[in-house]
């Protein structure tokens, strides 16, 4: 039986057999109390040491007794913990097996360095709240299979063997033994594979899928990683997005107990940033970024001169309360560290503006500062692009969620098909993604569209989709402005664009990060504390010490050479 199961009885004096773990121990002269913890709660024993049993008990040990079950004396109960009204009076105690002195207590409120607790995971994992974030993973997973059942959605695999899938980052790659220099790469993500489906007549697909991506771990990323993968024929973003829509109601509600309204509202990536300064708003914060530009057209102020003389603009984001100097400086330190030159700031007090820069300014700009009203008015001047990231920053600073909903969903649209990364195009999402419109985006691919759709909850990107290319001839020509050569697009891709050529209905997929989504349920810190065994920052597995070197035979085995640069 389980701990859980005494919930059931009601009377005193029945006979109970339980296994678990010595959770801590306390001595009372006469009795000696210990709380006996299996995967299903905790109930307090009681040991009479004028009794037979010899007990040398330590936390964890794993231990099986039998004993009286008791209601406790009613001033003894305490009603804040499971069963704090009963206890069982042990008359039998069989030690099953020791524990050694434990690194660190398992309790919730450790504070214990992440290398430690991830060394020693399988101990974390005993901690209730890690228990709480792997079993929700666990109902995610439960909740999405019986919607795709619903949905009559085909669960299919796909390799993780394979060539490459660019989703932007580096792969992990797998040497092959038995093709001397020649390796497999960990897939970024099934993308290539799902849209094969599509091209092979399939309807549609999903994947509970592994990803890997040889990137900067963060507390939002990690190395591998879990995505609930999907995709659609004859299916354009709307339908995607609805049959989204759908799933994130149904696990919302399955598996947190949790009523979700849809639709969820949308705003084009161009409004995102003007008002936010993120393609990743936290909707839930009502206060939006003001264009002050205007106020400063006729301005003596050279800096801010100069940057609205080549087009640059000046956002404001206004605060009722008046911040402390302490606060402006933090804010100016942390976007600084950001690459920010620094925190523009007024504030407005009884009709009077201060601030380094109060005493330049000329009378109409005190004017129209001043109708912003008391408070703190922040700015940052420059091309809005490079400093969003600055003010989306402050405006998770100074303002906090204020709308009642727990979970705030929106979608991002009308992406630009390229970003510029120093210099090189990027594709916003992925090379496979549809342009708005083919012809706009063969004159001017800077300037076109993608057919592609962000999800975002609460300020993070849950997950990713678009509509697909199917035109052979349009793939090939986006992987050109990409900045392919005709041998790489040959080499690496050649295969694909074959496959696009035999009749390939317009398809379009998501796929949602299930991390994310679990971390975000649970509001924890790091989808680290949602993975049973992630990697550390710098991607290693302190427990199992992966990644780990390999011997010299067995690199000649793989036709391997380890090179060492420090030499
Ligand atoms: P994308 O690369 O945007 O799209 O990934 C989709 C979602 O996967 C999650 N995610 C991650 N989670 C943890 N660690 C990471 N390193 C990581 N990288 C991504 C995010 C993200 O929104 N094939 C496309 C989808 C499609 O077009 O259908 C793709 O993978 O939640």
């Amino acid at each position: 039986m389980n701990i859980n199961e005494l919930t059931n009885y009601k009377n005193d004096d029945q006979v109970v057999g339980l296994t678990g773990w010595v959770d801590s121990i306390r001595d009372h002269g006469g009795l000696t109390f210990v709380d006996l913890r299996d995967f299903t709660g905790s109930i307090q024993l009681v040991f009479d040491k004028s009794g037979e049993i010899d007990l040398k008990l330590k936390n964890e040990f794993y231990i099986s007794i039998n004993g009286l079950f008791k209601k406790r004396d009613k001033s003894l109960v305490n009603n804040k913990v499971f069963l704090g009204d009963s206890e069982i009076e042990v008359s039998e105690l069989e030690v099953i097996s020791i524990s050694k002195t434990l690194p660190f207590q398992i309790s919730n409120d450790i504070d214990t360095d992440e290398n430690i607790r991830l060394k020693y995971r399988y101990l974390d994992l005993r901690r209730e709240q890690m228990k709480i974030n792997i079993l929700t993973r666990s109902n995610t997973f439960k909740s999405i299979r019986s919607i795709m059942n619903e949905l009559n959605i085909y669960e299919i695999d796909t390799p993780t063997l394979i060539k490459s899938t660019p989703e932007g980052a580096k792969d992990f790659l797998v040497p092959s033994r038995k093709s001397p220099s020649s390796f497999y790469a960990l897939p970024q993500s099934p993308q290539m594979y799902k849209q094969l489906f599509m091209m092979s007549g399939f309807p549609n697909y999903y994947q509970i899928a592994k990803c890997y991506r040889d990137e900067d771990s963060r507390k939002d990323r990690q190395p591998e990683f879990t995505q609930l993968d999907l995709e659609f024929s004859d299916a354009n973003p709307s339908i995607v997005k609805s049959n989204i829509e759908k799933i994130v109601q149904y696990v919302f509600s399955d598996a947190y107990d949790c009523k979700i309204n849809t639709p969820f509202k949308s705003i084009s990536y161009i409004d995102a940033m003007n008002l936010y300064g993120t393609d990743k708003p936290d909707m839930r914060i009502v206060e939006t970024l003001m264009d002050i530009s205007d106020i400063f057209l006729n301005t003596e102020i050279n800096f801010l001169k100069d940057i609205i003389s080549s087009g640059g603009v000046i956002k404001a984001l206004h605060t009722d309360e008046l911040l402390s100097r302490k606060q402006i400086d933090s804010i100016d330190t942390q976007i600084k560290e950001l690459g920010s030159n620094g925190l523009g700031w007024f504030k407005i007090e009884n009709k009077e503006i201060s601030g380094p820069l109060a005493k330049i300014l000329n009378d109409n700009e005190k004017n129209e500062i001043l109708k912003h009203g008391s408070g703190t008015l922040l700015f940052q001047a420059g091309e809005l692009i490079l400093i969003s990231q600055y003010l989306d920053l402050i405006r998770r600073t100074i303002f906090k969620p204020s709308s009642d909903e727990a979970y705030s969903f929106i979608w991002i649209e009308d992406f630009p098909f390229f970003e510029n990364e120093n210099g090189n195009l990027q594709p916003s999402h992925h090379p496979f993604t549809s342009p708005k419109d083919d012809e706009i985006f063969k004159n001017d691919p800077i300037n076109a569209t993608a057919l592609h759709y962000d999800l975002v909850l609460n300020g993070v990107e849950l997950g990713s989709g678009s509509q697909r290319i199917n035109k052979p001839s349009i793939q090939k020509i986006v992987l050109e402005k990409w900045g392919l050569s005709q041998d790489e697009i040959d080499d690496r891709f050649g295969w694909f664009i074959e496959a696009l050529s035999y009749g390939t209905p317009v398809h379009a997929g998501f796929a949602i990060g299930i991390d994310r989504l679990v971390a975000e349920v649970l509001n924890q810190p790091s989808i680290r504390d949602v993975i049973p065994f992630p990697k550390t920052q710098s991607g290693l597995d302190p427990l199992t010490n992966a990644p780990a070197s390999i011997d010299e035979e067995i690199l000649e085995e793989y036709n391997l050479k380890y090179i060492n640069r420090d030499e």
